[in-house]
């Protein structure tokens, strides 16, 4: 949610973190803006809308060259997508530019204040006070690392600011509450970003900054300290994956790459946890098998797709592990003064790392006492950062909005740590968990068949381009993988999409059947748990008879669904738990080319961002 780049050194700073804001338009796409300082001043360009416009406001009015720059892309809060709202913000004397990813929330009094002492403020951002606090603070102490220090201590609510001022050309500055900033170092230049990837293809090696840190950029180095000017310690890490991750490798978006790539990215976050001999060894789980044992619930916290990774978690640890557990949406969690304690492990599920409903989520947990172990797929970021534990997917950098590979991997990782748990524990731990594990080994290569079959549901998708609605129906685990079909056509095809329990259905939703509305429903495996497929064939039957187009996701060999299947899809024979893993495949790929035959943008849907950094 608002992508910052920050650049000094020797190459030309403009085309570095233009470059930059390329690779993070993801996290927000309403207008974008860059500061070059250059010959002793400081010069500006923003423009309204995606990147592009910027780009070409360059090309027609270019800035000069200079070697240190900032920039920023927005996903507006606090004033509409204007050029003049549009980052960085800059004092009334032009010496001070500031780009901001958050929300200040005292922002209106300070505004008042600055506005007594003769400010002028013209945007109607929450951003804009802290370029004038820098300016004032700037002119009494002549160092904008302290001037930035000194205007954080006042600040309230959640940001990341980075600023440059005209009188310090070879500096950058940066600060971090709550949002996210990494920073890169490389030979003779030095980055800030909020995600690595807009520095990735200068340099690999990075450096975490901490909750509260203020960190000052030259040429040849970088000094973090805290918002108090105490030295603050660094952890430095190498990024595991390169430049290429993050670009598009001849798909046409990157969601489609993201999809494709999802038989490695499930492969990649197994490797090393299962041993041959069947158990799991997971080191980085640094909660004692002791404190394990002593566990008497669970709760799951996560939002959007996570949250449904999380609701698919629910089955797998309650009935592999025998432990209770809830899911809960991380964003109303803390409000309702939940039931937690010290036996509680509290698990937070995020692609990003950074969402902050999540984060405050797990703080409140932590406060109550309970352990946190994070899931997450963004090395360093605050929701691991501040977990008791973590396990990592390795999805690999997700860049388009809507997440696909980073969902798989959820998944995979929450069915470790449930499995785990059963092995600490010794609950359950027989022939079952022994054939799932072994099953869950060989998933990605049904992941991989799967993909190869989507040719008829492509086809499919363009001939529903014109429908108002579909809906979804599933029961069991299926149930959240509805739900995940429907959240994935709505946020890109912009359609009324509802995932229901099907056993909902004749409570209340069935109304909204009629003839033709299509209808995706996913039938669980007609073996095991037999009762529920016999169940959905029903459902199928039922809203089939009041005209629904039916299209079924179901597995190979089930033939029990074919006479009621105006549209049949067919998934890998797999264990009950284990089928969101590959029933899930076909309604992306499904949402993915609704969307295209709609005409709309899939890596950027209209009014998202990925990664969430404000509540
Ligand atoms: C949907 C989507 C969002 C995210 C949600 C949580 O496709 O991407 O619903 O799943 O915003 O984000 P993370 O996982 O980064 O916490």
């Amino acid at each position: 949610m608002c992508g910052i780049v920050g650049y000094v050194g020797a190459q030309s700073a403009l085309d570095v973190v233009t470059a930059g804001l390329k690779r993070l338009e993801y996290r927000g796409y309403d207008s974008a803006g860059v500061a070059v300082l250059a010959d002793g001043g400081l010069a500006a360009a923003k423009k309204a809308g995606k990147l592009v416009n910027l780009e070409k406001e360059l090309v027609d009015r270019p800035l000069p060259t200079g070697q240190t720059a900032i920039g920023h892309t927005r996903w507006a809060t606090h004033g509409g997508p204007t050029d003049g709202n549009a980052h960085p913000h800059l004092d009334n004397a032009g010496r001070v530019a500031v780009v901001h990813n958050g929300i200040i929330e005292n922002f209106a009094l300070l505004r008042a204040e600055l506005a007594e002492r003769g400010h002028e403020l013209n945007s109607e951002t929450d951003t804009e006070v802290v370029a004038h606090l820098l300016a004032e603070e700037f002119s009494s102490c002549a160092d904008l690392a302290e001037a930035m220090r000194l205007v954080c201590r006042r600040l309230e609510g959640a940001f990341t600011l980075v600023a440059v001022h005209a009188d310090e050309p070879d500096v950058v500055v940066g600060a971090r509450r709550n949002s996210p900033l990494v920073v890169g170092v490389g030979e003779g230049e030095a980055f800030l970003a909020s995600d690595v990837a807009a520095f990735i293809e200068h340099t690999r090696s990075a450096i975490e900054l901490g909750q509260d840190q203020v960190v000052q950029l030259r040429r040849d180095g970088v000094t973090v300290t805290g918002f108090d000017g105490r030295p603050a310690e660094v952890r430095s890490y190498h990024v595991d994956w390169d430049a290429s991750a993050a670009e598009k490798g001849g798909y046409d978006y990157f969601m489609l790459k993201e999809i494709a790539e999802q038989p490695k990215a499930v492969a990649d976050t197994l490797l090393g946890r299962i041993d041959p001999s069947g158990s799991l060894t997971l080191d980085e789980v640094r909660i004692s098998p002791s404190e394990l044992r002593e566990i008497d619930k669970v709760v799951i916290v996560a939002c959007g797709t996570a949250f449904h990774a999380g609701l698919i978690a629910k089955y797998a640890i309650e009935h592999w592990t025998r432990i209770p557990c809830e899911v809960e949406l991380a964003s109303e969690f803390r409000y309702r003064d939940p039931i937690l304690d010290g036996r509680s492990l509290v698990i937070a599920i995020s692609q990003s790392g950074e969402t902050m409903d999540t984060l405050m989520a797990l703080r409140h947990a932590r406060e109550q006492g309970s352990k946190v172990l994070a899931i997450c797929n963004t090395n360093g970021s605050t929701i691991p950062r501040e977990s008791d534990a973590v396990l990592y997917t390795h999805a690999g950098p997700e860049v388009a909005v809507a997440s696909t590979k980073a969902f798989l991997t959820q998944l995979v990782a929450c069915y470790l740590v449930a499995l785990y748990l059963g092995q600490v524990r010794g609950t359950k731990w027989g022939d079952e968990i022994q054939a799932v594990i072994k099953d869950l080994s060989r998933i990605s290569e049904e992941v991989e068949r799967v993909l190869e079959t989507m040719e008829p549901v492509r086809a499919l998708a363009r001939t529903l381009a014109s429908k108002n609605t579909v809906l979804f129906l599933g029961r069991h685990v299926g149930y959240p993988v509805a739900l995940e079909g429907a959240l994935k056509l709505k946020e890109l095809a912009y359609m009324h999409a509802e995932g229901f329990a099907a056993g909902e259905l004749k409570h209340g939703p069935i109304a909204l059947i009629e003839e033709d509305v299509p209808v995706v429903v996913v039938v669980p495996s007609p073996r095991g748990r037999s009762v529920l497929h016999d169940k959905i064939v029903s459902n199928i039957q039922e809203i089939r008879a009041r005209g629904a187009r039916t299209i079924v996701i179901a597995e190979e060999g089930d033939e029990t669904v074919v006479p009621y299947a105006d549209h049949l899809i067919r998934i890998p024979v797999t264990p009950t738990l284990l089928q969101p893993l590959v029933a899930t495949v076909p309604l992306q790929v499904f949402a993915c080319e609704l969307a295209t035959a709609r005409g709309n943008e899939v890596d950027q849907p209209r009014n998202l961002a990925k990664s969430v950094t404000v509540e």
